[in-house]
């Protein structure tokens, strides 16, 4: 079988996935941390493969930029491939003073500029939040590892190139995380009965104009991968 825009059979995905936005990372993450991986969609490129995490079936697919992509990827794989639980793992910005570069957020809920939420909302707020069980798990894998998070309120926004006094605003509202897909993630999710969550690595501080040079960006995704697999283990 396929879908507009996934070329798998039904049976290739395990109901839990990992989603990069980057196809790059996704086959980094299958070839680094997974036994017995095949490779199971090449549609646009968007790769996705499904392998072995510590004996638990794992599939790992990108879902590209921005909600619009994020969003149909999920909404694929829920409804015509049976995935039931999707971690979400990125890059994101952020603005607050204590938070660093590096630094793994986690976004408990999602406000945004977008409006895909409003369009099937009604026009009214949809309050986009994490799936608790999944949250929760992910608190305790990074007890367990002694990783520092941060969990809270993320921003997504259709616009990387965010206006400067939005920063302020983000700021003054304790956003954890800017990113541009969190928000149609979790509300996808929820309508297709779902549960998600997103981890994101801190990529670039906005307010300090600092960002994490590419040489360093491999290093500091690996905390978070291994969080999100332990994460895997548990829910
Ligand atoms: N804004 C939006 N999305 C992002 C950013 C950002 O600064 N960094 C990584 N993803």
């Amino acid at each position: 079988m396929s879908t507009f825009h996934i070329n798998s059979k039904k049976s290739d995905f395990s109901d839990t996935i990992l989603m990069p936005g980057d196809p790059v990372r996704a086959k980094y993450i299958a070839e680094n941390y997974l036994n017995n991986f095949k490779q199971i969609n090449t549609t646009r490129l968007m790769l996705a493969y499904t392998g072995y995490y510590k004996n638990k079936k794992i599939s790992i697919m990108s879902h590209g930029i921005g909600i619009p992509s994020a969003a149909l990827y999920v909404r694929e794989l829920i409804t015509e491939y049976n995935v039931k639980k999707i971690i979400r793992i990125g890059t994101c910005g952020a603005v607050r003073d204590d938070i660093n570069l590096r630094d793994i957020v986690i976004g408990l809920g999602a406000s945004t500029d977008s409006k895909f939420n409003r369009i099937r909302f009604y026009n009214h707020d949809y309050a986009a939040i994490s799936d608790f069980h999944i949250t929760y798990q992910a608190f305790l894998a990074a007890r367990q590892m002694k990783v520092k998070i941060h969990i809270g309120n993320f921003f997504t926004t259709d616009s990387f190139y965010t206006d400067q006094d939005m920063l302020k605003i983000l700021n003054k509202y304790n956003i954890v995380g800017i990113d541009m897909e969190t928000a149609g993630i979790y509300s996808v999710a929820s309508e297709f009965r779902a549960q998600a969550l997103s981890i994101c690595t801190v990529s670039d501080h906005i307010l300090k104009k600092e960002s994490v040079s590419s040489s360093d960006r491999e290093s500091s995704f690996n905390d978070m991968i291994v969080l999100s697999l332990e994460t895997t283990l548990l829910i």
